[in-house]
């Protein structure tokens, strides 16, 4: 039966005796050894000659590109819930759309958390800001990405998995409303896989790797924002970090925006090069070196690195003020806080924002166990949960851009580290245990031959809208990405060295 083709064996999760089921591979593995070093090296050339690329931490040079990790032959997803989630993304985006506009509930959820977080209370205080002096570009642009992974904890038992294969769910790990990346590194992780499958002979498989427009759907979304601003000569402006080591995942958007419309000029400025060259013209118009900008589309600005000085906030706030349309929002921007997730999951938010019950209900059931640390009676129960049941749990705090979670047993610590006051700025969540898959990542100077490694998967579901207040004017699921890490590593971050470029293999 195919669902039991999906599963043969079963680890033990090194930390809670729990079995995690383990997804079949889409080929036999091991690949004999000759075939496996010839095919790694054709892969790892493939992939630079097409921009699966970043460039170097170790040995920076803005003249050359490593390739990005990437796992060799694609690990598995189950179809049913591939599905699902595509289906769901425009809920999610009109959703997120209606929390940035609800300045009550953005006010009342954040309350707190701004007053211990510094970041978001900065963030927080340029939304106020452009709320008293009124906003003069009602127009926003989403750029989303829900992040979702498996869940096989819900069966409890290897067993009863085996049984049910068919109800794997899948969980929420986040929402991102700024700097969603891998639009292109997305879409080109299938071409690796498809032509690694190809060299295989298996040609046959290559039909259970779903289409992936990210790139065309994230571009096709600034061109419209950037039609909607009604100005031929006016560019679109990437806000970029000072150094971007992911840099394929950014150019391949500025080529596809000329590809698309070859009217449109994309610049790139880091903040502080706004704060230097900016300035507001007599309607507002955000003029940058002489350029007059359209849409602002963000690939920085989402951590306080970005912003070593007031400068930065002071340019982050000339943007806000400007007429251009921005992605995100400073309003997109805090309704996508992990407070605002976790609030969002409380009795009876969820009806706040959609009516249909249907609807709320599918809504709910993606979202895991979330819980406020904050000095209420939940917040303390939390505290208590967290510090007795540790291995259950990530804790998070209102950061972006990975490696600031806190997981599992290093939790207590971390907790008592902190006053009642600044566990104010984190929520914890369920620790969410997707199904392992078998695989080989290859890396930059990783072993030859790669050795068969234990992974787990994440995906994402790109979305795109564009509205006011009022009405929206485009909404659409605009592609997926995959990325895969070794199952034992916390976090899954391509650009920071621990996940690899993978892409969803259907299972049924
Ligand atoms: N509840 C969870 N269960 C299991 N793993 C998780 C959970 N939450 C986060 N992770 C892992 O940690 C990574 C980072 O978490 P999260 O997405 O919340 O942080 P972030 O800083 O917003 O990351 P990003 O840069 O991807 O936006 C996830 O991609 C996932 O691999
Ligand atoms: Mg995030």
């Amino acid at each position: 039966m195919a669902q039991k083709a999906m599963q043969i064996n079963s680890v033990e999760d090194v930390t809670k005796s729990v079995k995690i089921p383990i997804l079949e591979s889409c080929i036999e593995l091991p690949i004999e050894e000759e075939t496996l070093i010839e095919l790694t090296q054709k892969a790892k050339d493939w992939a630079i000659m097409h921009g699966a690329g970043m460039r170097s931490k170790t040995n920076f040079s803005s003249d050359s590109l490593n390739f990005a990790p990437f796992i060799l032959t694609p690990c598995s997803f189950p179809r049913k819930q591939f599905e699902k989630a595509l289906k769901i993304q425009t809920v999610l985006n009109e959703l997120t759309h209606s929390i940035a506009h609800d300045e009550e509930f953005l006010k009342k959820t954040l309350a707190e958390t701004i007053k211990v977080d510094e970041f978001t209370g900065n963030l927080y205080k340029i939304y106020e800001k452009i709320l008293s002096e009124g906003i003069s570009q009602p127009i926003s642009l989403g750029l989303l990405r829900s992040d979702l992974m498996l869940e096989s904890r819900c069966h409890g038992s290897i067993e009863n998995a085996n049984k049910s294969l068919c109800d794997y769910d899948w969980k929420q790990v986040e929402l991102n409303t700024i700097a969603s990346g891998f639009g292109h590194l997305g879409p080109i992780s299938k071409s690796i896989q498809s032509y690694v499958l190809a060299e295989l002979g298996a040609y046959d498989k290559l039909v259970n790797l779903p289409e992936n427009n990210a790139l065309f759907g994230i571009c096709n979304a600034m061109i419209k924002a950037w039609e909607i601003y009604g100005n031929d000569e006016a560019v679109i402006l990437f806000i970029i970090e000072d150094i971007s080591y992911n840099i394929c995942d950014q150019r391949f958007h500025e080529f596809e925006i000329r590809q698309m419309n070859p009217k449109i000029k994309v610049i790139r400025k880091t903040l502080t090069q706004i704060y230097n060259q900016s300035k507001l013209g007599p309607n507002k118009e955000l003029i940058v070196g002489g350029h007059h900008i359209s849409v602002v589309y963000f690939r920085a600005g989402y951590e306080p690195g970005h912003y070593p000085s007031q400068n930065e906030w002071d340019a982050r706030l000339l943007i806000e003020r400007s007429k251009a349309i921005k992605c995100p929002t400073i309003y997109y921007h805090l309704a996508g806080t992990k407070k605002v997730q976790q609030a969002l999951s409380e009795p009876g938010m969820v009806e706040r924002f959609i009516k249909d019950p249907a609807t709320v209900a599918e809504v709910r059931n993606i979202f895991t166990g979330l819980y406020p640390l904050d000095d209420t009676n939940e917040g303390n129960a939390a505290y208590v949960l967290a510090m007795q049941d540790p291995e259950r749990f990530v804790l998070k705090p209102q950061r972006e851009g990975g490696g600031n979670n806190v997981y599992g047993l290093d939790i207590p610590d971390a907790l008592k580290k902190m006053s009642k006051t600044e566990r104010k700025a984190w929520i914890l969540m369920d620790r969410i245990l997707p199904p392992i898959s078998k695989g080989y990542m290859i890396r930059p100077g990783g072993p030859i031959p790669p050795p068969i490694v234990d992974l787990v998967s994440e995906l994402g579901i790109f979305g795109a809208i564009i509205g006011d207040a009022k009405s929206i004017k485009i909404n659409y699921m605009a592609g997926h990405m995959f990325r895969t890490k070794i199952s034992t590593a916390n976090e899954g971050g391509v650009a920071a060295g621990l996940g690899a470029l993978d892409s969803p293999y259907m299972v049924d």
